[in-house]
């Protein structure tokens, strides 16, 4: 097993970067540009884990995908146009976007076709799809109904479901619209607010999708069985990735930092919200469009003092895969800061509020937790002179790339196990610390 000594802070640094593209809107673009017509062109798309298992489980579903010049081309075969042979079995690795998400497409199957995980993956619950799956017409066998490995078999008359998604997940809400594309009639759905990325890239199309915003909810319609041609796309950056350089310019001394070309899609920008409401000061500068999606630089320094937060639940969901980061930030501030409702942050790649909360002791840092909440009394003066150690994480990126931060901003000895794990999601995550002035 690989793993990284950290000895020594960062030194001050002042630069321009470019993180990885984004998670979500690449396996969007894969997904949706294998049901259309047509050659798709993608730039920008990561070379991370999680996209490299969505290419090859879609080459086994018969969809051409190659790489010129760094370009992916994609040669959908319109709605539904997967090969589909007896006894596929696809590997989702570590990512439950792409797992959850293919379900949807994977309605009509006419063979049973197996969906397999890592351990992380085949830990996580898939109920929360297969209820609704099953609504529309297709059947499962998986352990207790609930967890990988899966198989699924289609039907050849799905029919169209008003679905309740009440977790504010946007992998279930958008397995849902992915099986609706393929339903004949008007699928419904009532969803508590989360990153709106497939309703925006199909509405970018032209299909017919309708969303209509509520305070708490989407009302979405979206009627199904309508081709769609190829296209072109660009993925922007992750603001997930952008996340932990925000947050080491912050608590680095005298350093500045911009980040160019991120996603600031609103139902991203949860983490910048509850930054800027501890005194951040993060500022999105050019904005602009992409296809359909809002893009900016982000502009960041280095700050002395942050204020506890009592982080609004409603900032939930559009802050899920950044509260590991937010927490260490929180350790830093002065008073005592509440996060509650975050049960869905023990349902990631690793059960995400437990292990926290148990890093966060490890660096002494003074916290209460729950199995859904934490309150985590910040120290200003926050400093580390001790050895720490990280195993046991569940290769999980995001716990991985927190402690890694942690190490550069607050001191001690840190030894970070699995130390390839940031790869499932950030490939470039070491190389842009090198750029920045950081030498492993
Ligand atoms: C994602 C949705 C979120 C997030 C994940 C990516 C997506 O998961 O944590 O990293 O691309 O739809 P949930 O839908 O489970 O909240």
């Amino acid at each position: 097993m690989v793993k990284i000594v950290i000895k020594k802070r960062i030194s001050q640094f002042n630069k321009v970067i470019s993180v990885d593209g984004d998670k979500s809107l690449s396996i969007r673009s894969l997904l949706i540009g294998s049901q259309s017509f047509g050659v798709c062109k993608i730039k920008n798309l990561p070379q991370s884990e999680d996209i490299l298992s969505t290419i090859s489980g879609l080459k086994k579903l018969g969809i051409k995908i190659l790489f010129k010049n760094k370009i992916c081309f994609i040669y959908g075969n319109g709605l539904n146009g997967f090969n589909y042979k007896k006894n596929i079995v696809i590997n989702a690795g570590n990512s439950g976007t792409f797992a959850r998400l293919l379900l949807g497409l994977l309605t009509k199957t006419p063979y049973i076709l197996k969906i397999i995980g890592d351990k992380s993956l085949s830990r996580r619950d898939f109920k929360r799809i297969i209820d609704p799956l099953e609504q529309f017409g297709a059947t499962f066998i998986a352990n207790n109904k609930k967890t990988l490995p899966l198989k699924i078999l289609g039907s050849e008359y799905l029919k169209p479901i008003n679905f309740f998604e009440k977790r504010g997940s946007a992998q279930c809400k958008s397995s849902v619209i992915l099986a609706a594309l393929n339903t004949p009639g008007k699928t419904t759905i009532v969803a508590k607010k989360s990153r709106n990325h497939t309703e925006l890239l199909l509405k970018h199309l032209k299909l017919p999708i309708k969303v209509l915003k509520k305070k708490k909810y989407d009302l979405i319609e979206i009627t199904g069985q309508k081709q769609f041609k190829s296209f072109d796309y660009v993925i922007p950056g992750d603001m997930s990735s952008s996340a932990f350089f925000i947050v080491l310019t912050l608590l680095s001394k005298n350093s500045k930092l911009k980040i160019k070309n991120v996603n600031i899609n609103p139902s991203r920008v949860g983490f910048i919200k509850i930054i800027n409401k501890m005194g951040a000061k993060v500022k999105f500068k050019n904005k602009r469009n992409n296809f359909g999606e809002e893009i900016a630089d982000i502009c960041v320094f280095s700050r002395k003092n942050f204020k506890a937060i009592n982080c609004p639940v409603e900032l939930n969901s559009n802050a899920i895969d950044e509260f590991l980061i937010i927490f260490l930030l929180a350790s830093k501030a002065s008073g005592i800061s509440y996060f509650n409702k975050l049960g869905e942050l023990n349902k990631k790649e690793s059960p995400r509020l437990k292990l926290a909360s148990m890093i966060l002791k490890k660096m002494g840092v003074k916290i209460e937790s729950s199995k859904d909440s934490i309150k985590i009394f910040g120290n200003p003066n926050l400093k580390i002179n001790k050895k720490i150690l990280i195993s046991n994480f569940h290769k999980d990126h995001r716990i991985f790339m927190t402690s890694v931060i942690a190490a550069l901003c607050l001191g001690g000895e840190w030894t970070i196990e699995d130390a390839e794990s940031y790869k499932s999601s950030f490939p470039s995550f070491i190389r842009i610390l090198g750029k920045i002035g950081y030498k492993f």
